[in-house]
């Protein structure tokens, strides 16, 4: 694969893009760097992401805590961040309002977003063109028994931190936002929008992701040979830059995002339709006072957890094992 001298002056370049004729089909593929503007720690920068935020919580592993596998036994470390995650107090980034004037201007072709916050839909990006891969936080059920949990009851859960249970006396197992947790399988779409929507791009577009995580770390590779591949993020990502045709636009998604719609002369457009999405968003009224801060609520948890390695989950985590493992073999244990 030749690789790029050096991938061509970025802005400029991508607004030739833009204004191709005809229109260019955009398919985007988003990630956690287009909502930290929104005050959502992205996963893995050094220092602010949340990954390193969560030491104090002695999780086995960062992604441990959106992990099925420990979730099922040791849910607290979710819920106690849970109330700082939650979309609905996060307001649309000028990113997000660029994604929803390129839909306006039907150039967005689809978009594939890896965030759970729900950002595309609320910034006027219609729900038709959008696959939440890994999910999102508008349904939540029993993870054992897959029973749905009522939205008020989620609702107080996340404000409180409390782990909520299912309702079934039976089951009593944890419940789970509709987000896809690691060692769980992406939405059917995702394969069926992979097949469809990919091969139309004219344009692939990627914003504020590592590209470190299948399947979606695969979508800017299977892009037809030929389509510009065009990345803005604080770093490089995957093999963007190395297809001719491919740009790369290193720096702050809104900084690059801005640059681009003045060179568009759409930057007066966007910027209403940016103020609308916020004003459209409204506010919502916590019923248990000021929101603390992510790293309020992780010292919090951290103070809960204390010194001992040994959490609650970790003996429920043994106890499950022993059960298994004992199964039939001692009276009693089924
Ligand atoms: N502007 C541009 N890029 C940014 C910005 C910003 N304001 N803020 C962060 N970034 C970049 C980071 O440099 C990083 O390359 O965004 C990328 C975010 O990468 P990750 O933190 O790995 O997030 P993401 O790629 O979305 O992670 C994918 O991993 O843990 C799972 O399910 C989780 O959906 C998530 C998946």
């Amino acid at each position: 694969m030749s690789s790029n001298p050096s991938p061509p002056s970025n802005v400029s370049t991508i607004a030739t893009l833009l204004r191709a004729t005809p229109p260019p089909k955009i398919v985007a593929l988003v990630g956690a760097g287009i909502s930290t503007a929104a005050n959502v720690p992205d996963f893995r920068s050094v220092q602010t992401g949340l990954y390193a935020k969560l030491a104090p919580l002695k999780l086995p592993y960062p992604e441990a805590i959106f992990d099925i596998n420990f979730f099922k036994h040791t849910p607290e470390p979710f819920y106690a961040i849970a109330r700082a995650r939650k979309p609905r107090n996060l307001r649309p980034t000028l990113t997000h309002a660029f994604l929803a004037l390129l839909a306006k201007k039907n150039l967005l072709h689809f978009i594939f977003t890896q965030n759970i916050d729900g950002l595309e839909e609320d910034a006027g990006v219609p729900a038709s063109h959008i696959l939440a891969a890994h999910g999102n936080w508008k349904s939540q059920r029993c993870y054992r028994c897959k029973k749905v949990y009522p939205d008020e009851l989620m609702e107080n859960a996340i404000e409180t931190g409390e782990v909520p249970y299912c309702l079934d006396e039976g089951c009593r197992g944890v419940v789970k936002p509709d987000v896809v947790f690691f060692g769980q399988d992406l939405p059917k779409k995702f394969e069926e929008k992979e097949k469809t929507k990919l091969p139309e791009a004219d344009i692939m577009l990627v914003l504020g992701t590592s590209l470190k995580v299948a399947p979606c770390s695969r979508l800017p590779r299977s892009v037809r040979e030929g389509v510009p591949r065009v990345l803005v993020n604080l770093e490089s990502a995957g093999d963007i830059g190395n297809r001719d045709g491919d740009v790369v636009a290193l720096g702050q998604c809104d900084e690059v995002i801005r640059a681009l719609n003045e060179e568009l002369g759409w930057a007066e457009e966007l910027d209403s339709l940016w103020q609308e999405a916020i004003a459209a968003k409204g506010r919502y009224k916590d019923k248990h006072g000021e929101q603390p801060s992510l790293d309020e609520l992780i010292a919090r948890c951290a103070e809960k957890i204390g010194p001992k390695p040994v959490t609650d989950g970790h003996r429920r985590m043994l106890e499950e094992h022993l059960d298994a493992k004992y199964a039939g073999i001692l009276p009693g244990k089924v």
